[in-house]
């Protein structure tokens, strides 16, 4: 069997949403100091939904197919929604990830909630906090 699925190899080769919205209404970054790769997330919020969302992914293959497979998962629902997308969902529209992979799709999961905490904080939309928990995925990350 194949390392990587054809979802991941599809994702990797043609990433969606790819970019920066210089405008965007939240910015999450996010970095693994293990590995070193980094993730940055940009979203436009319209009427508490995603209008747009765009990345830039300093990153291995997995992380750049992660990255595309949450903004395509998220991209016109409500953000409460966002919130709610878990790296086991980004995983499992891949059609899995190598187990030592599963951290990279762990950085969109935490990009994209940073980005959503940024567009609260920003925006002075009171949140419980509960719902920013430092997971403790990733060794060294500030958010
Ligand atoms: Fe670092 Fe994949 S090896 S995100």
């Amino acid at each position: 069997m194949a390392l990587y699925s054809e979802k991941v190899m599809d994702h990797f080769r043609n990433p969606r949403n790819v970019g920066v919205i210089e405008d965007a209404d939240g910015v999450g970054e996010v970095g693994n100091a293990v590995c070193g790769d980094i993730m940055k997330i940009y979203l436009k919020i319209q009427d508490d939904v995603v209008a747009d969302v765009k990345f830039e992914t300093f990153g291995c293959g997995s992380a750049i197919a992660s990255s595309s497979m949450a903004t395509e998962l998220i991209k016109g629902k409500p953000l409460s929604d966002a919130l709610k997308l878990t790296n086991q969902a980004v995983t499992e529209a891949l059609d899995g990830l190598p187990a030592h992979k599963l951290h990279c799709s762990v950085l969109a999961e935490e990009a994209i909630r940073a980005a959503v905490k940024d567009y609260y904080d920003k925006n002075g939309i009171p949140y419980d906090p509960a719902q920013f928990p430092d997971c403790g995925h990733c060794e060294g990350c500030s958010t």
